[in-house]
């Protein structure tokens, strides 16, 4: 499973960039708004360049497939590194389906139900983006909506990607590899968590400690 993260913010790309363990990035209005973005299309150009080659997701905002396919076309030429992502709307998979046909990648977004991803492949998603913590907070199985999707994709081999999204914590993003999904989409909290273990802290203390009693021996 792939990972990528869930931010616009530049240092946080930079940094998980620099760890050597994402391969994209989503972003969406309101990680935009929170990262204080203004120049919106210089944020996702500055992110391609942190993540070479990588998918970068940037969300349209209009609600119609004429205004979508627009934004759409507008984005791509940012970089070819720009995957567009589009709600699971029937104006929207119209616009994906009229972007596939151009060669414009797309990410079908705010999907909570298996129903939802089917369409999204139909209409010739390259991604998915079930929303696991979302469905989670409302007391329904988010993970188990990824599974779903999974198994329907592997069985009818739709060439559509799952991005587990969404995610609020560590075992999430196990859960969305247990389940198959092809990448999971991860915040920097999480990210940053994925590293921690109690016994990898005390660990290299240890190590630390006993190899400078072993200086003081020689
Ligand atoms: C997906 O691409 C979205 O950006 C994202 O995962 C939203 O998750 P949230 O529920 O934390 O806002």
């Amino acid at each position: 499973m792939k990972i990528f993260l869930d931010s616009a913010d530049l240092n946080e790309v930079q940094a998980a960039a620099g760890w050597g363990v994402i391969s994209g990035v989503t972003t969406n209005p309101t990680l935009l708004a929170k990262a204080e973005a203004r120049d919106f299309k210089e944020v996702v150009a500055k992110i391609c360049r942190l993540v070479p080659g990588g998918p970068i997701s940037a969300e349209v905002i209009s609600n119609d497939t004429a205004g979508m396919v627009q934004e759409a076309r507008e984005l791509a030429a940012i970089d070819p590194q720009v995957v567009i992502k589009i709600p699971v709307t029937p104006a929207g998979l119209a616009a994906v389906k009229q972007l596939a046909a151009e060669g414009i990648r797309t990410n079908v977004t705010l999907v909570f139900s298996t129903a939802q991803a089917i369409l999204a492949a139909a209409a010739g998603a390259t991604f998915v983006s079930p929303f696991i913590g979302r469905l989670d907070d409302i007391g329904q199985n988010g993970l188990g909506v990824v599974q779903e999707i999974v198994t329907v994709m592997n069985t009818y081999n739709y060439p559509t990607e799952v991005i587990a999204a969404s995610i609020r914590h560590p075992q999430h993003v196990v859960g969305a590899a247990l389940a198959g999904a092809h990448i999971a989409t991860v915040p920097f909290k999480v990210l940053r968590q994925l590293f921690e273990h109690p016994l990898t802290a005390q660990g290299i203390e240890r190590f630390q400690a006993d190899w400078e009693a072993l200086q003081d021996i020689k």
